[in-house]
């Protein structure tokens, strides 16, 4: 009959998917049962410890399912379902969800601290697979270990140098941000100038230039240390291609930043177009305390719109200026082939004529409450106030904790308010930009799921703002 043919093609399309499903994951799936047996069988096994309700949990499972794919064959990927297998989680410890941690023929090698994108994941992995450091012989293993998307360290010693085991450690410390391989063939560095013992840094040859060199070589006493700052300092380079693995790092000085179509897998030629002219302004501007990087606009279009207040992507390079202090500057001329309006822009910021960009709502025309409504771009008028004290509840729409201060706080407002002195006000921190000093923690974007907890800064006249954290009732 119908209906049994029916049927029958439902048990049939159940059954292919049965079939096709496991053999698409990637993921290998441990248990308290077997993890000891299946992961000595793995040299580098990075695993992830999570529960199914778990919503950050939810949200990587895409990317680590991608990232295993991209892994196959140099590094395993599992995972383990703490709510199943409590034996385990107990055992390394976990207290979070989701906690990642490397492991080393089945040893546990620490957590995993980077980046949780799928991309993020196989980069910081690779560099995870294989030794510290790579042995090489001669020039062709070198210029191929030196021909990479990323920059390589590569140090030149003698066999029984005391330098090479410094190198070694440092190495095993530094593995999963840099690239490291060592020689004892000391004729490798001859290319380079560099006669002797030495350590040879390699920008990668995508972003290589003629306005600095592709080689640096540090020939001072090496320790752990000194090598550490010899590579911080040298392996961005003048114009560094800034991404989402490693904005933190670059992000620790002021930094201008040019968006556009950037491509170094795709258009090696045309993403070096743009940064050759940013470079050539970059160059001008040398060792005024500035940094300069050049980004894929994709990889940062939620924050160029929302935190810079920049349109669509107007088919030509954007240019910002974000400083250590968190200030925030655009670039409003259109970005011109001849570098010019970028380097306007530059004189602009140096002689203190740019405006700084500050996102605020709109100021609401009435605010009638008990506690004000603040937003960025009248918080100097309410809260800057001298003759008033002022409590600011600093909060985010999506917060939940927020949500229950509400009551209490309103209450604390109108109980207060018949003091001409004092101010209660709140200001939503995720869509207004707070001012410099106000030290609030949490994280505000849209899309988190994490709660923030409500900063209560408290900011009497003429003082500096001080942070309330008594308990929060009336
Ligand atoms: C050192 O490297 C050079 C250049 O590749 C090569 O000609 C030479 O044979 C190497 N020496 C040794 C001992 O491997
Ligand atoms: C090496 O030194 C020579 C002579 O000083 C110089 O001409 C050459 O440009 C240098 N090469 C590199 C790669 O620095």
């Amino acid at each position: 009959s119908a209906m049994a043919l029916f049927l029958h093609f439902g048990f049939f399309l159940l059954l292919s998917f049965d079939i096709a499903g496991p053999a698409r994951r990637d993921v290998l799936e441990l248990a308290d049962a077997d993890f000891d047996y299946l992961a000595t069988e793995h040299e580098t096994m990075l695993v992830k410890f999570y529960a199914p309700w778990c919503g950050h949990c939810k949200k990587l499972a895409p990317d680590f399912e991608k990232a295993a794919t991209k892994l196959k064959g140099t590094v395993q990927l599992a995972k383990v379902d703490c709510t199943a297998n409590s034996e385990l989680c107990a055992r390394f410890g976990v207290t979070g969800y989701p906690s990642l941690k490397i492991f080393r023929s089945g040893r546990d090698a620490g957590p995993y601290d980077g980046p949780r994108s799928a991309e993020g994941i196989v980069q910081v992995m690779k560099k995870q697979s294989g030794p510290d450091s790579v042995l090489l012989r001669s020039n062709s293993d070198l210029e191929q270990f030196v021909n990479h998307y990323e920059a390589s360290i590569v140090g030149l010693f003698s066999p029984d140098s005391s330098r090479l085991s410094e190198f070694l450690k440092a190495a095993s410390l530094l593995r999963e941000q840099f690239r490291f391989a060592h020689s004892s063939n000391l004729s490798l560095g001859q290319e380079y100038n560099a006669t002797g013992e030495c350590v040879l840094l390699f920008r990668p040859p995508r972003l290589s230039n003629k306005f600095e060199e592709s080689v640096v070589v540090f020939s001072d006493y090496l320790t752990i240390t000194s090598l550490r700052r010899f590579i911080r300092d040298n392996i961005f380079g003048l114009v560094p291609h800034l991404t989402v693995e490693n904005m933190e790092r670059l992000r620790v000085k002021d930094l201008l930043t040019v968006y556009y179509d950037l491509d170094y897998v795709h258009n090696v030629r045309g993403s070096n177009y743009w940064r050759n002219r940013v470079m050539l302004v970059a160059s001008k501007f040398r060792g005024r305390g500035l940094s300069f990087s050049v980004a894929n606009r994709k990889d940062f279009e939620a924050e160029i719109q929302e935190e810079f207040g920049l349109g669509p992507d107007p088919g030509l390079p954007v240019a910002t200026i974000r400083t250590r202090l968190g200030l925030k500057y655009t670039m409003r001329e259109e970005f011109t082939r001849d570098g010019r309006s970028l380097e306007r822009f530059l004189e602009d910021y140096f002689s203190g004529r740019l405006k700084r960009f500050i996102k605020s709502e709109p100021v609401p025309e009435k605010n009638p409450g008990p506690v004000k409504v603040v937003v960025a771009e009248s918080f100097a008028e309410i809260v800057d106030d001298p003759n008033k004290d002022a409590l600011i509840l600093f909060y985010s729409p999506l917060c939940q904790h927020c949500k229950k201060l509400e009551p209490v706080y309103a209450q604390l407002a109108s109980e207060l308010s018949s003091d001409p002195d004092v101010v209660v006000a709140k200001m939503n921190a995720a869509d207004n930009d707070v001012p410099l000093g106000y030290d609030v923690q949490g994280s505000l974007s849209r899309d988190s799921q994490t709660s923030l907890t409500p900063d209560t800064s408290s900011s009497s006249s003429g003082g500096t703002p001080r942070c309330f954290q008594a308990s929060r009732e009336t």
